[in-house]
């Protein structure tokens, strides 16, 4: 029998919830799919910085990195929004990624039919809108050095540094060139090349790459055009590849195209070893213990993981169609809820879920 670990990272605010949802359908999954899967929940962020006084233990790194494929809920918790920086539960992400070389971040944007009424954008606008976004990871400005706070002879000052090498861009760049090949051959890379150094640099890495494959129609968008193109016409757009900053911003825009950022899935890929697979949602502490959360984002997560880093594409495509089938029959989290439909908290979809598969 094919036999998988995994490791469940439930993190912070409603991460718990989500997880023990997913938790339970990966088990039935495994044992409607005949595979076995040894399932370990580590600790990180918030609830490790609690507990170990590290928002990263080293046992979780350890752990993650000799898995089949990691599935995090979310992490961040505003109790340690004054700790200093290595002592914050997104220092404990932000590390885990870096360890595990993941350099690109692949965030699919897919409108649902029945939920296009929930979308804050008029339905005409999106209702074509299938791209993904392509952000690299583990550079430019979130990593950049140098950076830190100074004291001057008047004043405090602070920096980051927004940096990237070629060999970095055409890492994640190549990725995204194949992944375009298998979709609508489409590549917008969205920079700040009218202003920045390392975006000229990104733009003409991104053309030379693109002389490789002529089949595939490239553009530029500035990062301000493209945040304003992703609300006029979002369906322009197949695959959308930029650095660490921009497409953090631009993803959590282009999550609202699908009318919840309940419901975006991520993955985390480096060129070898286990990705991490996580919803772009963050904790969500303000309504964290209610069971009120969307654990869909977090259920198709877990698809991408076990499609892409368990080769389970079967029990993947299962679990999409139970999430489908579960919003056809109108069925809601409070995020989406609407006229007609029935509203269940985060444990009882879970439930429907499990019933749908
Ligand atoms: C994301 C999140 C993280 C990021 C935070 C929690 C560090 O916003 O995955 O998009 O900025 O990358
Ligand atoms: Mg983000």
């Amino acid at each position: 029998m094919r036999q998988h670990q995994i490791v469940l990272l439930p993190g912070d605010g409603i991460g718990p919830e989500i997880t023990s949802v997913a938790r339970l359908l990966l088990e039935e999954l495994s044992s409607k799919y005949d595979f076995e899967l040894s399932i370990e929940e580590h600790l990180i962020g918030g609830s490790a910085l609690e507990e170990t006084g590290n928002p990263l233990p080293q046992q979780t790194i350890d752990a993650c990195k000799a898995s089949d494929g990691n599935l995090l809920a979310a992490i961040g918790n505003p109790k340690f929004d004054s700790n200093p920086r290595e002592k914050r539960p997104e220092s404990g992400l932000l590390r885990l990624r870096s360890e595990l070389e993941l350099f690109a971040n692949l965030r699919p944007v897919k409108v649902v039919q029945s939920l296009i009424s929930s979308s804050s954008l008029k339905s005409e606008i999106i209702k074509d809108v299938d791209l993904i976004v392509v952000r690299e990871l583990i550079g430019g400005i979130y990593f950049g050095q140098p950076k830190g706070r100074i004291e001057t002879p008047n004043e405090e000052r602070a920096f980051n540094t927004m940096t990237y090498s070629s060999s970095e861009i055409d890492q994640i760049s190549e990725l995204a060139f194949k992944l375009a090949m298998s979709r609508r051959k489409k590549i917008c890379s969205v920079d700040k090349a009218n202003v920045l150094d390392v975006s000229q640099l990104w733009r003409d890495r991104v053309n030379l790459m693109a002389s490789n494959y002529k089949e595939i129609q490239v553009t530029h968008q500035y990062v301000d055009n493209a945040a304003m193109q992703l609300v006029r016409e979002p369906s322009q757009f197949d695959v959308l590849l930029t650095g660490n900053l921009f497409g953090d911003i631009l993803s959590d825009e282009a999550a609202m195209l699908t009318g919840s950022i309940g419901m975006l899935p991520s993955a985390s890929l480096g060129r070898k070893g286990p990705g991490l697979f996580e919803p772009v949602h963050g904790s969500a502490p303000d309504i964290a213990g209610q069971d009120v959360a969307n654990p869909i984002a977090m259920i198709l997560s877990a698809a991408m993981m076990l499609e892409i880093g368990l080769k389970e594409v079967q029990a993947a495509k299962a679990l999409e169609a139970a999430v489908d089938k579960v919003l056809e029959k109108g069925i809601r989290t409070a995020d989406l809820m609407q006229e007609g439909c029935t509203q269940l908290g985060c444990q009882a979809l879970g439930d429907e879920l499990l019933n749908s598969l």
